[in-house]
């Protein structure tokens, strides 16, 4: 009965034991679940725009080729997280319809321009960057489906970040002008690939977030605070190897703590996107709107062969 299922499921997360689709599942972890599933989703799909405008434009064929990789792979990680979403019961359609509407969340960080070639650098060295060390945990977090699509995930976005960090690599040994353009690069995706990690844990600028029920649920490992540090850290060291400043003038190591000091975050920028106040969030949905009708006609060829193939197997 439900108290035993209720039992069930709590034994099973105080175990770290994995919940599947047929497990009993409290309503609110399952709600959880949809709403940061079809989120990381979202974010797939719309993070395919800013870098999908410079396919056209990329200056060599060999980076042409890298990016339209990694635009695809994008739109595959969007996929896996749509199918993980749809184990919870919910419908791709309604999930795109929520996004189309404003009702469901992408990430802040895709409502920047990419405004230079270098931007393509600063964004698979840093947004990809600050992706995997968001999404290297959640290979381990309770609901099975979203912990295994994340494995797939996270071995492409390595590759992600490694092209970014080369795009960088290449421009910093370039001439003056190119390591300008990757030095402003820089200097505007720092802060946003920040804020990628949530609003704090705690203080004035924390939200009355889902970090705690999340943590005790076992879907997130690592509170939002705990990654960011992880990830300045880990991003201080390959700067100094890229030869690019960090724009924080309060960035400095702390000997006893072995973690880096850093300056504020702004976070009235941040809720003023989130506000829909970003540089392109009006673009983003649009481009998505038109994606999504210009795309109609494949996913009604596809239910058409699927009826029909249906209709085969049952004569
Ligand atoms: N952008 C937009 N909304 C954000 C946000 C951001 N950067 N950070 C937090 N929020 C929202 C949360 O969704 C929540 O709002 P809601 O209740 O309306 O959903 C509110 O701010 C409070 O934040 P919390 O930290 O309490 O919320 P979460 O527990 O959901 O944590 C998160 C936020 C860490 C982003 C978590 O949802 C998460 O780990 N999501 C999965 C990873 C993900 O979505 N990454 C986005 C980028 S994907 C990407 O970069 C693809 C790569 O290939 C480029």
């Amino acid at each position: 009965d439900r108290a035993e299922r209720e039992a069930s499921f709590e034994e099973l997360i105080a175990a770290d034991q994995r919940i599947e689709p047929r497990d009993a599942m409290p309503e609110a972890y399952r709600r959880t679940l949809v709403r940061q599933i079809a989120q990381h989703a979202h974010s797939e799909i719309i993070g395919m725009q800013p870098e999908g405008a410079w396919i056209t434009r990329a200056p060599s064929l060999r980076r042409k080729a890298i990016l339209v990789a990694k635009v695809q792979d994008e739109a595959g990680h969007g996929m896996y997280l749509y199918s993980a979403a749809e184990t919870l019961g919910v419908d791709r359609g309604e999930l795109l319809e929520m996004l189309h509407e404003g009702k469901q969340k992408y990430s802040s960080i895709f409502n920047y321009p990419t405004l230079t070639w270098a931007d393509c650098g600063a964004i698979g060295w840093l947004v990809d960057g600050a992706a995997i060390m968001n999404q290297v945990p959640l290979c381990r977090c309770s609901y099975g489906p979203y912990a295994r699509a994340m494995i797939r995930v996270c071995k492409e976005e390595s590759f992600h970040q490694r092209q970014g960090f080369e795009i960088l690599w290449t421009l910093m040994r370039g001439t003056p002008a190119q390591q300008q353009m990757a030095q402003d690069a820089v200097d505007r995706w720092w802060w946003p690939a920040l804020m990628m990690f949530g609003p704090h844990d705690s203080g004035e600028a924390a939200s009355n977030g889902h970090t705690a029920q999340s943590m005790a649920w076992g879907i997130k490992r690592f509170s939002n605070d705990d990654l960011r540090q992880r990830f300045v850290d880990m991003m201080v060291q390959q700067a100094d190897r890229l030869g690019v400043r960090i724009p924080d003038p309060d960035l400095r190591w702390d000997e006893e703590r072995q973690q880096h000091d850093f300056g504020a975050i702004d976070w009235s920028e941040f809720k003023a996107v989130l506000a829909g106040d970003g540089a392109c969030n009006a673009e983003r949905i649009a481009h998505r709107r038109r994606a999504h009708d210009d795309g109609a006609w494949v996913r009604e060829a596809a239910l058409a062969h699927a009826r029909k193939h249906e209709a085969r197997q049952q004569v």
